[in-house]
């Protein structure tokens, strides 16, 4: 892989209470490991961001929230907006995660929006992606039909999203999750999601070009690509040391203290 530091992003969905989230927070802010090997996210909920970000303030531990309105403030009843997130220190946010999608209708459209509302507020989306469910027939067919459906969500996605949003450093985040894959104990194999990955990272060359003009780096290339979908301390370093997976994007297991550590001993 060509990320030396991998990005372990945990995603808490609503598996806490605030004072469950509390509590993992400060065991996890304990947990020793090297900035050099890994970048450690922290998704809470909403209502734990604020508790969950003063007990991580001084680690090296980064905040992130696993949605947002794409408006910093105003008359959306029942939403979080984007400047509450930036005055809570929010430095990642996950952007339409299947459940997302399939509980509340999230399009490809509001994903779109999100997208560039997380960037033009200078925090980091991680977008979401992955086909819903697995093909029958061969593994050739399977792989087809499932690389053309991520690659139309990160075309839909991804639109009109200036290829200048690359030369910054918040750009997106992709994170590839088989939506049959998500809590179901069954991940895609590091081979397939490997596979993946390198299809994924095609069509974002396909889609902004090799090389941001002007600069000597392929910025598109090297935007990271996390994998995620029942990764567990068992699973966790056959997809770490697959190429092409830049991190992982970790639900139930990374609500679990001992998982963590032993996924991030893994890096
Ligand atoms: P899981 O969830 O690790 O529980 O499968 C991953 C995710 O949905 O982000």
């Amino acid at each position: 892989t060509i990320f030396m530091t991998k990005l372990i992003v945990a995603n808490w969905k609503m598996y806490l209470t605030l004072s469950q989230s509390i509590a993992l927070a400060k065991r996890i802010s304990n947990f020793k490991f090297l900035i050099s090997k890994l970048e450690l996210v922290v998704c809470s909920s909403f209502v734990g961001l604020e508790k969950v970000g003063k007990v991580l303030n001084g680690t090296h531990i980064k905040l992130g929230a696993q949605d947002v309105w794409p408006e910093p403030r105003g008359a959306f009843t029942g939403e979080v907006g984007l400047d509450d997130l930036a005055e809570l220190g929010v430095e990642y946010v996950l952007v339409g995660h299947s459940e997302r999608r399939r509980y509340q209708g999230e399009t490809d459209a509001v994903v779109n929006t999100k997208l560039r509302a997380v960037l033009a507020a200078g925090m980091q989306p991680i977008l979401c992606v992955g086909e819903p469910k697995r093909e029958l027939g061969s593994k050739n067919h399977e792989f087809r039909k499932a690389k053309n459906y991520v690659r139309n969500q990160l075309r839909k996605n991804l639109k009109d999203i200036p290829n200048s949003k690359f030369m910054i450093h918040n750009s997106p985040i992709i994170a590839y999750e088989p939506i049959w894959a998500i809590g179901t104990g069954r991940p895609a194999t590091p081979e397939d999601a490997s596979e993946m990955h390198g299809w994924i990272r095609k069509v974002i060359v396909e889609i902004y070009g090799g090389r941001a003009s002007g600069q000597t780096e392929a910025r598109p290339t090297r935007i990271p690509i996390l994998y995620g979908g029942s990764v567990n301390s068992k699973n966790a370093a056959g997809f770490l040391n697959a190429p092409h997976i830049d991190g992982l994007l970790i639900g139930g297991a990374s609500t679990k203290a001992e998982e963590l550590k032993l996924i991030l001993s893994a890096c």
